[in-house]
């Protein structure tokens, strides 16, 4: 959908030239043409139009005006005056794109302003929000509604008096985003199968495999729906000399709880309960399609519904999970950690990692604690923490570090079995992980649970409505600065 333009705004005939702006301290901002500036000039005089970020100006250039080039529409878009930086322009390669779409135009050309800033930094940030904010999922809606015709923004070409060396950022921006509206269209359709993506080494372990594997926890939460489980393993090797990561994501296609059934209002919302699932597998595809060198990687999805029924696992029952450890089970509705802890278990015994992220929508209570806008982060291991807060931060997909003390990991024993997988309700989020951290053994780990950002993630110009797509990017920038 992208690339770097040859043709300059001078020669663009096209249906959409866009122009970015800084505000400046006083007077009217300068855009690279002199003719368009007087446009502005006189706009900012009337009080409409000063450069702030989010701000535009939209308009329609007589053909053949003197000193206009002869497009369609031309639109000058604000840039504020806070500091430069890649999410300042993400967010407005996100206005670009939805500006773009709310007009019929259907490719256009953004003129890179003469900034002082990373180049690289400034293609990449632009290139993700075009690509972010012009997603739109509109697969059910037919043609007749209004807004399942609207029209999709095809292209965007980037000029730039000199754009050498910064054509890796813009792929590179591109891929990672491209990867994002993959998990939010995993995360869209309805709850089924995850689909598996190639190029990459994938194997798919059945209910049988499993079931002689002694995985009770996916075994046991699947036990009510027809749909038989899956565990998905996708493998991208490097080379034997370089660290490997294991990813483990939640793909859970419904939870309806179980038989501790939830209420019925929002459930239909549980579909999205694959999400942690959807990033790792998209997080391959970007890490394989930019052929990232630094690490081996595997993922791991154990995928299954939660549905009540009359062979479905009820609250008092004991499980054995993968690697021998009993758990009973005091609430079906804490489905994820039971088969999060085969997958972390399994993962760690067969592929001996060097470390473990996990992705899921593991808890009503981290949006309790940190609402819709940062991920919570969980960890055994402070180097891994550091990484991974980078990472979100580049991403604009923020982190926070809650504690993990052994003190909680109390609240697991149980009666009857080695661990029981609920405790209190206070605190869910660090219980949560606590159950998690007995199936990773010294591995150091860290476990994101994005049931607050997964969907309803912050609003932002290239942050729909409905699934986010997070982690995507932040597990791809991590991979990408990996340093041994
Ligand atoms: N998938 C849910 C967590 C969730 C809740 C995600 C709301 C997004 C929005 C998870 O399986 C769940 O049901 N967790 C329970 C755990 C409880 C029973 C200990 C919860 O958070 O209520
Ligand atoms: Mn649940
Ligand atoms: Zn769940």
């Amino acid at each position: 959908m992208l690339k770097f333009s040859k043709i300059g705004p001078k020669n663009y005939a096209g249906d959409l030239l866009v122009y970015l702006v800084r505000q400046p301290g006083k007077g009217s901002p300068r855009s690279a043409c002199g003719t368009v500036d007087e446009i502005i000039r006189r706009v900012h005089a009337l009080g409409d139009f000063s450069g702030k970020e989010g701000e535009h100006l939209l308009f329609y250039p007589e053909k053949g005006r003197h000193g206009l080039p002869d497009v369609e529409r031309i639109m000058v878009v604000g840039l504020g005056q806070e500091e430069l930086s890649r999410e300042l322009f993400r967010k407005a390669g996100g206005s670009i794109a939805s500006l773009a779409m709310k007009s019929k135009a259907q490719e256009l050309l953004l003129v890179l302003p003469d900034l002082v800033c990373d180049m690289a930094e400034m293609v990449e940030g632009l290139s993700e929000g075009l690509v972010l904010g012009a997603y739109r999922f509109r697969r059910y809606k037919s043609k007749k509604d209004p807004e399942g015709s609207g029209e999709m923004l095809q292209q965007a070409a980037l000029y730039a008096a000199d754009s050498r060396g910064v054509g890796k950022a813009l792929l590179l921006g591109e891929i990672a985003a491209q990867a994002a509206c993959l998990a939010r269209d995993m995360a869209n359709e309805p709850a089924r199968h995850l689909a598996a993506i190639h190029g990459m080494r994938c194997t798919i372990l059945d209910q049988a495999r499993m079931q002689k594997l002694g995985m009770g926890g996916i075994i046991g939460v699947n036990q009510g729906s027809a749909q038989p489980p899956e565990m998905i393993i996708l493998e991208y090797a490097v080379k034997p000399s370089a660290p490997t990561l294991l990813l483990v994501g939640k793909g859970l296609t419904f939870d309806s709880g179980g038989i501790s059934l939830k209420p019925s209002a929002g459930m239909e919302e549980m579909k999205y309960d694959m999400c942690g699932g959807a990033a790792v597998l998209c997080a391959m595809q970007a890490v394989a399609q930019a052929k990232l060198k630094r690490l081996n990687l595997v993922a791991i999805v154990p995928a299954t519904e939660n549905l009540p029924g009359p062979a479905a696992l009820k609250p008092g029952d004991v499980i054995i999970q993968y690697g021998g450890k009993t758990v009973e089970v005091v609430n079906t509705d804490a489905e994820g950690r039971l088969i999060l802890a085969d997958a972390l278990a399994y993962g760690i015994k067969k592929y001996k990692p060097d470390m473990v992220i996990d992705v899921a929508t593991l808890t009503g209570a981290v949006i309790i604690g940190l609402g819709h806008h940062r991920t919570g982060l969980l960890a055994n291991d402070d180097e891994l923490c550091a990484r991974l807060l980078a990472a979100g931060e580049r991403s604009g997909e923020p982190l926070w570090r809650l504690p993990l003390d052994q003190e909680y990991s109390k609240q697991l024993r149980s009666e009857i079995a080695d661990l029981k997988n609920v405790g209190k309700k206070d605190g869910g989020a660090i219980t949560a992980a606590a159950f998690l951290k007995e199936f990773v053994g010294e591995t150091p780990w860290a476990h994101l649970d994005i049931a607050g950002t997964a969907w309803d993630f912050t609003e932002k110009s290239y942050i729909p409505k409905g699934p986010s797509g997070i982690a995507v990017r932040t597990l791809f920038n991590f991979v990408r600065n990996w340093k041994g």
